[in-house]
C-alpha cells in the first residue's frame, strides 16, 4: 500500500483531497519558501521535511507551478520517495491504450484518447480533452478545459493554461507556457510563451510579437 505525501498544501492539494479522499494521503508538505498552506481538509500539514518524509513511501505533486513541481520532485527523489501510481477521477474516461506514467493525476470529466502518452507527473485538471496519439513529456500541467487535439506533442515542463486549444499535429518544445484561452495553431520551440487567438509568441519578459 502506497503511503502518499502531497507535495503542496494549497488549492491544488485541497482539490486532490476532494477528488481522492483524505485517506489517500499520509500528509501534505508545504515548502515555506514557495507556498502558504491553505485549507486541506482531514490531512495533516507538515512544514518539517524530515518528519513529512518519515511517514511516506510515495509522493504526488500538489502545485500547478512548474518551478515548484520540478523542485519538489527532485527533493522527494533525493529522499527516496517514489512517484505515486496514477490517480484518476472515476468521472474521467481513459482509453484502454492511453498510457499515464507514475505521478500522474487526472481530474474530473477528462477524456483521454487512444494511444496517448502522458509522462511522469502529468497533471490533467478538470475537463481536459486529450486527443488520440497526443504525447506529453514529463511534468506537463494542463489546466481545466484545455482541448489538445490528435497527434499533438508537448515538451516536458510545459504549462497549458485553462481553456487553451492546441490544433492537431502541432509540436511544442520543452518548458513552454500557453496562456489561458490561447488557440495554438502552429508548432513552437522550447520556452515559448504563447497567448491569444490565433496564438502569438511573447518574447519572455518583453512585448508581444507576431510569431
Ligand atoms: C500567459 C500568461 C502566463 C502570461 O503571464 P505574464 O507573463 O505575467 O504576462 P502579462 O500579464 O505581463 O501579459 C503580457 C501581454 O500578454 C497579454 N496576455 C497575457 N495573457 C494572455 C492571455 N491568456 N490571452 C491573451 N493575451 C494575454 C497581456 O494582455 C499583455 O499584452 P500587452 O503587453 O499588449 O498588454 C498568463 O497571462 C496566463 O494566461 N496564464 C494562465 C493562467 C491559467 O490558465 N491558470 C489556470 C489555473 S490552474
Amino acid at each position: 500500500m502506497e503511503k502518499v505525501l502531497l507535495l503542496g498544501a494549497g488549492a491544488l492539494a485541497a482539490d486532490l483531497i476532494d477528488l481522492f479522499g483524505a485517506a489517500a494521503f499520509v500528509g501534505a508538505y508545504v515548502d515555506p519558501a514557495f507556498q502558504r498552506a491553505t485549507h486541506v481538509d482531514g490531512v495533516t500539514i507538515q512544514s518539517d521535511w524530515a518528519s513529512a518524509v518519515s511517514a511516506a513511501s510515495h509522493y504526488v505533486l500538489a502545485s500547478s507551478s512548474i518551478e515548484h513541481r520540478a523542485r519538489a520532485s527532485a527533493q522527494a527523489e533525493r529522499a527516496g520517495l517514489h512517484p505515486a501510481s496514477p490517480m484518476v477521477s472515476p468521472t474521467s474516461r481513459l482509453a484502454r491504450t492511453a498510457k499515464l506514467a507514475p505521478g500522474g493525476v487526472v481530474g474530473h470529466f477528462c477524456a483521454v484518447g487512444p494511444a496517448t502518452s502522458v509522462g511522469m507527473h502529468g497533471l490533467l485538471m478538470h475537463g481536459v480533452v486529450l486527443g488520440h496519439d497526443a504525447v506529453l513529456g514529463d511534468n506537463v500541467v494542463v489546466c481545466a478545459g484545455a482541448a489538445i487535439a490528435g497527434y499533438v506533442k508537448i515538451g516536458s515542463g510545459s504549462f497549458i493554461g485553462t481553456l487553451a486549444v492546441l490544433a492537431p499535429n502541432i509540436e511544442l518544445g520543452r518548458d513552454c507556457v500557453v496562456g489561458a484561452g490561447a488557440a495554438c495553431l502552429r508548432s513552437a520551440p522550447h520556452r515559448s510563451l504563447l497567448v491569444g487567438n490565433p496564438a502569438r509568441r511573447l518574447p519572455v519578459g518583453g512585448a508581444p510579437d507576431a510569431g
